[in-house]
């Protein structure tokens, strides 16, 4: 348990969390959703607080939030950011965390105008448990947000090295991590790509005046590599010097890869591929030959209980 979380926390909360937004963009939302009329707000499996702590200052003064998750030392750190960051509102009593699931949250019906989750929804086996809870909670007229990512797509696209790959290699990386997210379905580990079918979600849950936007934040990388964002970039790809098998948990994604149909030597072939062209990525950085976009889909879905 004490390894599973500490493998959480290097996979959710490194450091490019810090730089997922664009300040303006979330004025937009803000203004998009009159977050200012907002008395209140909940953050379901909020983590450290990330995201709740970008919406909070665009809410009615005096607003209260709550943020939830079922890991209570998550809970902990968040309330020490907060106290950090907003220590008037956390001595009034206006931000609190409660450790509860998702799919059975220990909170009044039609308590919120806002509830909101950010990456949450991707990990649950039921995701629409965890919504029409989200839903449950929602005052009448409510707004309910949900930003999840379409992460398939994300780790398929292209950068400097991946464009010139051939087409059998892209095809074989394809199939990986079509495999690995069918696997991670299947074993109740939730669907990394869920974004893509949120509006429909929130249709089938009875929810109205769906929006649906897409985040405009990319990760680009280009030399000199300059600034902290660009470190917290590179750092996944750091990470392969210190390690034979790079960012990723060997076991969870072997787990994975087997469920959702693989074999071991594909996925040894595999790793062993990606570890090769890290070392190249590696070379290619520090003479400052290595580019990318750094593009990730993430959707941003809003509607109202009726
Ligand atoms: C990827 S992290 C996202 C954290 C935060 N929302 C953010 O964007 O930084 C997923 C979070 O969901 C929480 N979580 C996962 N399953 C949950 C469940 N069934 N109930 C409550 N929280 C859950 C995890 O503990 C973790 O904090």
């Amino acid at each position: 348990m004490e390894n599973e979380k500490k493998e959480q926390k290097s996979a959710w909360f490194r450091d490019q969390r810090d730089f997922w937004w664009n300040d303006d963009f979330i004025d937009l939302l803000a203004q998009r959703w009159r977050l200012a009329d907002a008395e209140s707000l909940a953050d379901i499996g909020c983590g450290l607080g990330h995201w709740s702590r970008l919406l909070f200052p665009h809410l009615r003064s005096g607003a209260r939030l709550l943020g939830v998750d079922r890991q209570g030392e998550w809970l902990r750190c968040a309330r020490e950011i907060f106290n950090d960051a907003y220590p008037a509102s956390v001595a009034a009593g206006r931000v609190e965390f409660q450790q509860s699931d998702a799919t059975a949250l220990a909170v009044c019906s039609d308590a919120f105008d806002v509830v909101t989750c950010q990456t949450l929804l991707m990990h649950l086996a039921e995701p629409f448990e965890g919504l029409n809870e989200m839903i449950r909670i929602t005052r009448p007229r409510g707004l309910v947000i949900c930003v999840e990512p379409s992460n398939l797509f994300n780790m398929l696209s292209f950068d400097s090295f991946t464009s010139e790959n051939d087409t059998e290699t892209l095809v074989q990386d394809y199939e990986f991590w079509l495999r690995f997210q069918r696997g991670r379905i299947a074993l109740g580990k939730g669907d990394i790509s869920l974004g893509e079918l949120l509006p429909g979600m929130f249709a089938q849950s009875g929810l109205t005046d769906i929006r649906v936007h897409l985040r405009d934040k990319a990760f680009p990388l280009y030399p000199p590599y300059a600034g902290a964002e660009q470190s917290a970039t590179l750092e996944p790809i750091h990470e392969w010097e210190k390690s034979e098998t790079g960012p990723w948990d060997y076991d969870q994604v072997r787990r994975y890869f087997l469920a959702g149909g693989g074999d071991e030597a594909t996925l040894a072939a595999q790793f062993s591929r990606m570890r090769e062209e890290a070392q190249r990525q590696s070379r290619a950085i520090s003479d400052g030959r290595y580019h990318s976009a750094g593009g990730a889909t993430v959707y941003i879905v809003s509607g109202r209980k009726p």
